[in-house]
């Protein structure tokens, strides 16, 4: 399999942080419109700084970049700018994650937020053909109470978001923590997913299934160590967003040989490749699937389920489904 075959794919790419999109270049530039001061001088101390023992390291960074985000057009420039990046990896369609906290925490308008993303999203399907959903999340070393408020901020752009996620730094955070807010979210005809089993053990994952009912889950690396859950995650086709590159920055894998995506697809696992914070973890889809299928030898055969896969795990209806597995099968067949 070649790089052009891996590239060239149509993808859907279902866990993509767009604050995690945020590269260097583009927040010297927002962070000099706005007059904020960041503390780096240049943007090879930049990436010099994205070297990351555990998932904390790098949220800690992660939230300071982010802070240079004031206006409207800072997040259109910040989604406008992955979706460029998507095109080049064949990506057809995206359900991209926000961190609305992060921001309103610092007096910025959810309004702003999620306004410039929906306008970049608009914009990009018009441009590039793109479809897209969002899914704002949750951060959970925040309370209970600051997760309803990011609820009541969603009631006036229901028709406008797919669904809610949670993430932020796991250990310490487990699920069962936000699980009121869940069923309310769920209640308001919102899909559900979490980040689960990417640094906690599989028992955050039982409880993402059990009780907060995700209808899909982000990561679930740590689920290969229950066979109980792995039965259950095959049995009702739950999707998994992996995260190559993003577990060997993070440290989640000591090595992209030992990444347990091969073994996900043996095992019958719905696994899809995903970026996750390309900016900060050296690649945007493309590279992880190119990674991935090297270290891993995987065959065309692999390769082409997980593209499916992803289709598949997405929040789109089965007709368009339908059709882009149509796309992905052309492809194969060199069409
Ligand atoms: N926020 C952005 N990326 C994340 C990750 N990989 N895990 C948890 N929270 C995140
Ligand atoms: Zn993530």
């Amino acid at each position: 399999m070649d790089e052009s075959f891996l590239r060239g794919l149509p993808k859907a790419e279902l866990h993509l942080h767009l604050e995690g999109s945020f590269e260097p270049e583009l927040m010297f530039e927002i962070a000099r419109r706005n007059r904020v001061d960041i503390p780096f001088k240049t943007i090879e101390d930049v990436r010099a700084a994205y070297c990351f023992s555990n998932l904390q390291d790098f949220l800690d960074i992660y939230y300071r970049g982010a802070s240079v985000l004031l206006a409207e057009q800072d997040f259109y420039d910040l989604t406008f700018a992955y979706l460029i990046r998507a095109r080049a990896d064949a990506v057809r369609h995206v359900e991209v994650f926000f961190d609305p906290q992060t921001h309103t925490m610092r007096g910025v308008p959810f309004a702003a937020v999620i306004g410039g993303i929906l306008r970049a999203l608009a914009d990009g399907e018009t441009a590039f053909g793109i479809t897209s959903k969002v899914i704002p999340c949750i951060l959970r070393h925040l309370s209970e109470d600051d997760a309803f408020a990011v609820l009541r901020q969603l009631e006036p752009f229901l028709d406008l978001v797919a669904g809610v996620g949670l993430d932020s730094s796991e250990l310490g955070h487990p699920p069962e923590k936000f699980a009121r807010v869940f069923a309310k979210a769920k209640a308001m005809g919102l899909k559900l997913v979490a980040h689960a089993g990417e640094e906690g053990p599989p028992e955050y994952v039982w409880q993402a299934l059990d009780v907060l009912k995700v209808d899909r889950l982000d990561h679930g690396n740590r689920a290969l160590d229950d066979a109980g859950l792995i039965a259950r995650l095959a049995q009702d086709k739950t999707a998994l967003t992996v995260c190559p590159l993003s577990n060997l920055k993070l440290c989640v894998v000591e090595d992209l040989l030992r990444h347990p995506l091969k073994r996900m697809l043996d095992l019958g696992l719905r696994a899809t490749v995903n970026s996750d914070d390309p900016a900060y973890f050296g690649g945007y889809v493309g590279d992880n699937y190119v990674a991935v299928a090297r270290a891993l030898a995987l065959s065309q055969a692999e390769i082409v389920q997980v593209a499916k896969n992803g289709f598949l795990g997405s929040f789109l209806p089965d007709a368009d489904i339908a059709r882009h597995l149509r796309t992905v099968d052309a492809f194969v067949a060199g069409g």
